[in-house]
């Protein structure tokens, strides 16, 4: 596997690839990769000649910074990871040279960057936004892949990609849930040892077609603070905090 830093490498790495290949898949990630994210890759690895996945923990889309300070990091297991399931290539910019403008040009949504998730985290969206056109256009892939645990992020990115007539084609990957229910998610490995008991719970309740009441009584009594339970189209949207650790999950409804 070849690891790039440098982003200009990177895109002049990707542009001699393309002669080479026919399909490129890209899975952009911030790393602490679990099977979630795996279950993207390997769906690149299905479908595309060469898989290119980067690593950056963005700080533009944290707005809370000891969210930013303990999210977690095993970039070295990343490695092996992503050694062991075949891929070619791997991307892990500094902040320094990927927002070499200092983050003064950004990507702005003005409808559903403010709602669900984006209402209780200003600026989250336009960092998330933000940081994939630039990986996009780096990367120039023909298929990103993206987690439907991130229903927003996913429905922004799709959005943003169609908006802005990019050429690469953003797939949406079923959610991937431990055996319990739960979303799995970087934030789980925070969760102390009490708290993952009560996590699945999240998942059981929301999935449980009682009234958006009667979640939010049940959540709290089980010691979850709710931060919002709304229905968008055909899909369930929720986050709740436990202790200090946001988890977010969706469901379809039927
Ligand atoms: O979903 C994530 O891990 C991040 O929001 C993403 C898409 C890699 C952008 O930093």
């Amino acid at each position: 596997m070849r690891i790039i830093r440098d982003p200009r490498a990177w895109k002049e790495t990707l542009r001699d690839q393309r002669k080479k290949t026919v399909s490129i898949g890209f899975v952009p990630t911030m790393g602490a990769l679990h099977r979630g994210h795996m279950s993207l890759i390997e769906r690149s690895i299905e479908e595309n000649d060469v898989t290119a996945v980067s690593i950056f923990l963005n700080p533009t889309q944290f707005n809370n910074a000891d969210d930013l300070k303990n999210y977690p990091s095993t970039f070295e297991e990343d490695c092996r990871l992503l050694e062991a399931i075949g891929v070619e290539l791997l991307f892990t910019p500094t902040y320094d040279d990927i927002y070499a403008d200092g983050f003064t040009y950004q990507v702005n949504e003005t409808e559903l960057t403010g709602r669900f998730c984006g209402a209780a985290r200003p600026g989250h969206f336009t960092g998330v936004l933000t940081i994939v056109l630039k990986l996009l256009i780096l990367t120039a892939a023909d298929r990103a892949y993206f987690g439907e645990k991130d229903w927003q992020q996913y429905r922004l990115i799709d959005g943003m990609a169609k908006s802005l007539f990019l050429d690469t084609q953003i797939i949406p990957c079923e959610l991937i849930r431990e055996e319990s229910g739960l979303a799995l998610s970087s934030r789980n490995a925070l969760l102390s040892l009490a708290q993952r008991k009560i996590a699945p719970y999240f998942h059981q309740i929301i999935s449980s077609g009682i009234t958006i009441d009667q979640m939010e009584q049940l959540l709290v009594e089980h010691g979850f603070r709710v931060d919002y339970i709304e229905e968008w189209e055909d899909r369930l949207l929720a986050a709740v905090f436990l202790g200090e650790v946001r988890l977010i999950d969706n469901v379809r409804i039927s």
